[in-house]
């Protein structure tokens, strides 16, 4: 039996994952431990919590005594990073609590995973280290780090603390970087639900500026997978880029929610950009399929649909959220913008 620390494992991606850990690796035991920030949703995990192979804690992971007294007393073998604050639109407003969680709370995670020789630290990082591109070329594992938001900033110092850790002392980790995942789970800041919600509710779908900016979007269960074959797989001390090849403009993504919805474009408003927007990201993820023999499995327009079909049958779930104090964040984000 081997015993993981999940951190984050109540928000969108390590949702995800535990639920994928706890259906197909039998033998591995997840201590998930999550601060239950607005993020965190335990209705995320319904019908995975009630199982010997699932521990949940809430708890911070800047929290020293509380990471140690679980890594003892759990024998854990291995720590997986999703812990963060996620949100772009967030880190422009209230950068402070992203260098708190996603650098802090890290190194607070790497110090111990040192002391206590864990076998394995991976670190989940995000391809907005990288900083934005122009119209052509991908994001390589060697492109250098150049980040644009206090989210991005804070989560390439994280990425750098993790490698000095290896440098300095020889801790054995991994750093994944992958681009904008979708799918099942995902809170409605980000622009996906947003957008899904707005759109079956007749509501505005708030554009920033021209709607022109790419991403590469990832079924949120290929990244999970990836994570798993680099957790496994992968020597310590390596970087692994993770991308679906999915390059969409965001009015694209939208005009397909819109498909779908049979809701008319007039719905579309385009208001005032985020500042700093970075324009384009693109992952070339060739490093992870030829040496891990990773590839995503799900297509964009096999996984819109999914996505838009779990959110309009899990309108509870949505629901929930909604109507509590995430209204008032709509509000004060996108109220005169
Ligand atoms: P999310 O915001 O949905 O979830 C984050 C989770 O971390 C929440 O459950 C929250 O309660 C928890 N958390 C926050 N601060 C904490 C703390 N101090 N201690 C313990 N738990 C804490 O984020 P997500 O979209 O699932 O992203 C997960 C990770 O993947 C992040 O590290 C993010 O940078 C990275 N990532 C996300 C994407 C994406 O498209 N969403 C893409 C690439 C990388
Ligand atoms: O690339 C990986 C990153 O993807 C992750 O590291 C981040 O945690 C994750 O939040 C995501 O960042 P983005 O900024 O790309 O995602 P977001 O959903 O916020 O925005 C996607 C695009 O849609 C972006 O160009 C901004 C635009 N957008 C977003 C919102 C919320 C809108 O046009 N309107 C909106 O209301």
């Amino acid at each position: 039996m081997r015993t993981i620390l999940v951190t984050g494992g109540a928000g969108f991606i390590g949702a995800n994952f535990v639920r994928m850990v706890l259906d197909e690796q039998p033998g591995t035991r997840v201590v998930n431990l999550d601060k239950l920030t607005y993020a965190g949703n335990l209705e995320n995990l319904t019908g995975y919590t009630d199982t010997p192979d699932h521990i949940f804690v809430k708890g911070d992971i800047a929290d020293a005594e509380l990471v140690s007294t679980l890594i003892d007393e759990h024998k854990i073998n291995a720590i997986i990073n999703f812990a963060a604050e996620s949100h772009v639109d967030r880190s422009l407003v209230e950068p402070g609590v992203f260098i708190q969680t996603n650098v802090q709370g890290t190194l607070t995670l790497l110090k111990l995973a040192l002391e206590k020789k864990i076998e394995r630290f991976l670190q989940v990082s995000t391809d907005e280290v990288y900083g934005s591109l122009g119209d052509d070329g991908l994001f390589t594992e060697t492109t250098p780090l150049s980040p644009n938001s206090p989210y991005s900033a804070s989560k390439a110092a994280a990425d750098m603390l993790v490698a000095a850790f290896g440098h300095s002392f020889g801790l054995k980790y991994n750093i994944t970087r992958c681009s904008n995942n979708y799918g099942p789970y995902q809170f409605p800041e980000k622009m996906l639900p947003l957008m899904i919600h707005n759109a079956k509710n007749d509501k505005e779908l708030p554009v920033y500026g021209d709607g022109l900016y790419v991403r590469d979007w990832l079924f949120v269960y290929d990244h999970c997978t990836a994570i798993w074959k680099v957790l496994t797989e992968a020597e310590p001390g390596t970087v692994y880029n993770v991308g679906g090849n999915n390059e969409k403009t965001n009015m694209a993504v939208i005009g397909a929610i819109l498909e779908r919805l049979d809701k008319p474009e007039s719905l579309i408003r385009h208001v005032k950009d985020r500042p700093g927007h970075d324009r384009r990201y693109a992952i070339d993820s060739s490093k992870i399929m030829s040496e891990l023999g990773w590839a995503p499995t799900v297509t964009f327009e096999e996984g819109i649909l999914k996505t838009i079909d779990w959110y309009l049958s899990n309108s509870d779930w949505l629901d929930h959220i909604v109507s509590g104090q995430y209204q008032q964040y709509y509000d004060s984000m996108y109220t005169n913008r």
